[in-house]
């Protein structure tokens, strides 16, 4: 997209944290987009970045076919930082040598920074960095210099400072290389010598625009899910083109407790959008009846809202663009090229082949969960739909295990909702990112009264992460959790345990399911 503003172009090597590296610099303040390698060098000069940071990706830069740029780029007069494979490709470009090490170094190194040198300016000497090579640099090209070395990786990185070309063979865009932000900050403010021009109202601003002009006079259709990331794309593409965008929200009946009816109160009241409400809950019940496996309850949803979706989109007719709300989380957990399914997230890659459309848009595909956030406040979203928790498009059928029944998602909206009235009477519901009431399967013996029960386990689950990629959990007081065990077991018919999920996002998923 096309911005008014300063740019950091990252070049795509194929490793797994280039669009984290793109959003850290948007971060600081500075609008920064993901290309592929192989832009032309007219294309760099028509964008004219004020730097480059080349990523890392999985192959050897010896091999035959590894990606790699022209020599030219190297004298644009525009500063670069090398990233892991990126460090190596500018070493093997400008002729140094990159060789096999013995042994793969892989996981928290200590390090020792030159802290005359702008990259590592105003940081500590002795440091930790976040390392994941095989190959390293065993010869600085002629004009570099060593800036940084660990005891297995005497090359850690490197400068040419007449080119102003950085180096460093670690991970600064990972949380685990300490001060790795402020390596960043140095590389956009000390070498490249930005201002810091771009907030994220102007990404809206110009994504507005950029619709509009895509757009034209042309019908678009959006499936609403009423979770964040659908109802931040809507609002863009009606702020682009109005009533031209017909939403479809698909009311599958595994919502929370009156759900349904506040999206479609927000939708209508608070932005006057076409909105068509389809009560399609019998329908997805009757097709989930006796299914537990999380794998194929998620396949049955994404395709019975396809079904629907296709259905009611054929009494609109044919359109020219559909929109999903798509964000780069989905993408990466859904499987690229280069990394495994965890899950299916169904809103990844399932409708078009369905719908009468000509092209796809999803306005918020690179981005993360907190920056579309952002986005929605900037659009004038109210805080209290932008700051929604995350909630899964298959709903709460992946927070029953074992097979799904009306009963059973009744009894957990019911304690879903306890457990978020609580959470807001304590103040938290601003502190976590995620929590909600799991109903585990397990039936276990109780006392009430005199009498034996022989009820439900109900698992709160409650985290803190930024992007949802990890997470860990929420240090709820024992006090608050006390509250809420007592009241779910008293006003929740069905219920006679409670237990406490103190399990992190790796090596466990955020949800259950
Ligand atoms: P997991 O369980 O994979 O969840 O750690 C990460 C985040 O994604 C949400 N989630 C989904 N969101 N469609 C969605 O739109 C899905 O199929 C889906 N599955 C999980 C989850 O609630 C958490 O915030």
């Amino acid at each position: 997209m096309k911005q008014n503003n300063e740019l950091i172009l990252v070049l795509d090597f194929g490793g797994q944290y280039n669009q984290l590296i793109a959003r850290r610099v948007r971060d600081l303040k500075v609008y920064s987009e993901v290309h592929h390698f192989g832009i032309s060098i007219e294309k760099i000069k028509e964008l004219n970045p004020k730097g480059i940071i080349f990523t890392g990706g999985p192959s050897v830069v010896t091999d035959k076919d590894a990606p790699i740029v022209p020599k030219e780029m190297f004298d644009l007069n525009i500063p670069i930082l090398g990233i892991c494979y990126g460090c190596q490709l500018m070493v093997h470009v400008n002729g140094g040598e990159v060789t096999a090490s013995n042994k793969r170094e892989y996981g928290k190194s200590t390090i020792k920074y030159d802290v005359t040198s702008p990259l590592f300016k105003g940081m500590k000497e002795n440091s930790s960095c976040w390392m994941s090579h095989t190959y390293h640099v065993s010869k600085l090209p002629n004009g570099f210099e060593n800036i940084a070395y660990t005891d297995t990786c005497k090359n850690s990185a490197m400068v040419n400072r007449d080119k102003n070309l950085y180096g460093v063979q670690f991970h600064p865009e990972v949380v685990h290389t300490d001060e790795g932000n402020k390596i960043l900050e140095n590389f956009l403010y000390e070498i490249c010598k930005c201002s810091g021009d771009w907030v994220m109202s102007d990404f809206a601003n110009e994504m507005v625009k950029t619709l509009k002009a895509k757009i034209g006079d042309k019908k678009v259709l959006c499936a609403l899910s009423g979770g964040v990331d659908s109802t931040v794309a809507a609002v863009l593409i009606h702020k682009a083109v109005g009533k031209q965008l017909t939403c479809i929200f698909v009311d599958h009946g595994l919502m929370r407790l009156n759900e349904g009816d506040e999206v479609v109160k927000m939708c209508r009241d608070e932005f006057d959008m076409n909105l068509i409400r389809v009560d399609a809950e019998e329908r997805f019940l009757s097709r989930l009846a006796g299914v537990s496996d999380p794998e194929t309850k998620r396949k049955i949803i994404g395709e019975e809202f396809i079904r629907v979706f296709e259905e009611e989109g054929k009494k609109i007719g044919s359109v020219d663009f559909l929109v999903q709300g798509t964000i780069y989380p989905d993408i990466i957990e859904s499987g690229t090229k280069t990394s495994a399914v965890i899950k299916s997230h169904h809103n990844v890659g399932g409708l078009p082949d369905v719908i009468d459309f000509k092209e796809i848009i999803e306005p918020l595909r690179d981005l993360f969960k907190d920056e579309v956030r952002n986005v929605g406040r900037a659009l004038g979203i109210a805080d209290k739909l932008v700051d929604r928790q995350p909630f899964p498009g298959p709903g709460l059928a992946i927070r029953i295990i074992g097979d799904i029944t009306k009963e059973k998602l009744d009894l957990l909206r019911e304690t879903d909702h306890i457990y978020r009235e609580e959470i807001a009477l304590a103040g938290l519901d601003k502190e976590i990112w995620q929590y909600f009431t799991v109903l585990t399967g397990i039936k276990s013996v109780g006392v009430m009264g005199d009498e034996r029960t022989y009820n439900n386990t109900i698992a709160l689950r409650a985290v803190n992460s930024v992007d949802a990629m990890s997470a860990d959990w929420a240090r709820v007081p024992y006090d608050i959790l006390d509250k809420i065990s007592r009241r779910i077991v008293n006003e929740v018919k069905g219920v006679n345990r409670i237990v406490y999920d103190i399990t992190s996002k790796p090596p466990a998923t955020i949800e259950w399911e």
